[in-house]
């Protein structure tokens, strides 16, 4: 099969159920479900091309060479489509993100959901949206979840066939924006990926896991319902059991900064005051603030005006993961 040239775009997504810690570390199977929004206009846009003469792949994510452990990872995902389509030329690989890396946005989600696509579709290959999905969890478990469009679940499973995301609801099922309260912008201590390893370390991962298909239960109904009010309590609670894991791990993680508290103590007293909105924390200390469309400009000023803020971004339910024929020449 002849090998060429694709270039993907992808969204980052941003979890109301988290997913925290493997049940399988080598190939990413989580200990639970999760369920996320795709978050549009933000975007990696990746070109990967096969059948040049490199001795090894290269990787350039806007446009400084990646090498080490990055430059790994990538080749490891490359390696899996390689085996998938019988190719075995190197490949070069250039990414950009139009949002700044640092920001504390996961840009693994969408950097590797991308090269999954581009990358598959180089090498000859068609695949489906699952099996695309369950390519993408072995680079990041999150990725599998930029995948799809719109809201998307992905389900635990025990295997690589079963663990895989598909979309509860398209983009435009429900207008809600995330505001992201940016707080720090330099990297973090720990990666998710290191936290993962560490989630079994605390005593309360075992309890988050086993009530973790309650709350899918009702955060998709929430969703599948646009039930605001409902989706608030459930997403609030589950970054609230993710941080106590990572807080009492061996060792702890603790992603808070000062400032990521006061948005988070702010948000409740806003919605206590009839602003519908509500927060959730990835393995950073920025806070993403979920809110109806209708009220996102009002948040964004009341986020605008807390002390730690840097800069508020904002982005409505996202698409899938696409191919787009500009491919950066
Ligand atoms: O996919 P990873 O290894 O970057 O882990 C993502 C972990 C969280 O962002 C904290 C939670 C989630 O479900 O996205």
């Amino acid at each position: 099969m002849p090998a060429g040239t694709a270039t993907a775009i992808s969204c980052p997504n941003i979890a109301f159920i988290k997913y925290w810690g493997n049940r399988d570390n080598a190939r990413r199977i989580p200990a639970n479900g999760s369920i996320s929004m795709n978050l549009a206009g933000l975007y990696s846009h990746t070109q990967v091309a096969f059948g040049l003469t490199l001795e090894k792949d290269r990787l350039f994510l806007d446009g400084e060479a990646v090498t080490g452990a990055a430059l790994r990872r990538a080749s490891a995902l490359l390696d899996r489509v390689r085996a998938l389509a019988g190719v075995h030329e190197r490949a070069l690989v250039r990414s950009y993100n139009n949002f700044p890396t640092g920001t504390g946005i996961a840009s693994s989600a969408s950097g590797f959901a991308a090269l999954t696509l581009a990358a598959s579709r180089a090498a000859g290959l068609d695949l489906a949206e699952a099996e695309l999905s369950r390519l993408a969890r072995t680079a990041s478990g999150s990725a599998c979840r930029s995948i799809p469009g719109g809201f998307v679940e992905w389900r635990a499973g025990y295997d690589h066939a079963s663990s895989y995301a598909f979309s509860i609801a398209p983009p435009e099922h429900w207008e809600l924006t995330d505001c992201i309260a940016v707080i720090s912008q330099s990297h973090k201590p720990t990666t998710s990926q290191e936290g993962h390893l560490l989630a079994d370390t605390s005593p309360l991962q075992a309890a988050r896991v086993s009530s973790a298909e309650s709350r899918l239960r009702i955060c998709r109904n929430a969703i599948l319902a646009r039930d605001f009010e409902a989706l608030a309590q459930v997403t609030e609670l589950d970054s609230n059991l993710m941080h106590a894991v990572m807080l009492t791990g061996s060792p702890g993680l603790m992603y808070w900064l000062p400032a990521t508290i006061l948005v988070m103590r702010s948000v409740q007293g806003w919605r206590r005051g009839g602003l519908p909105a509500c927060f959730t924390v990835d393995a950073g200390p920025n806070v993403h603030v979920i809110c109806p469309t209708s009220e996102a400009q009002h948040v964004i000023d009341r986020l605008n005006q807390l002390d730690g803020v840097i800069q508020v971004l904002s982005a409505a339910p996202g698409e899938q993961a696409r191919l787009v024929t500009n491919n950066l020449d």
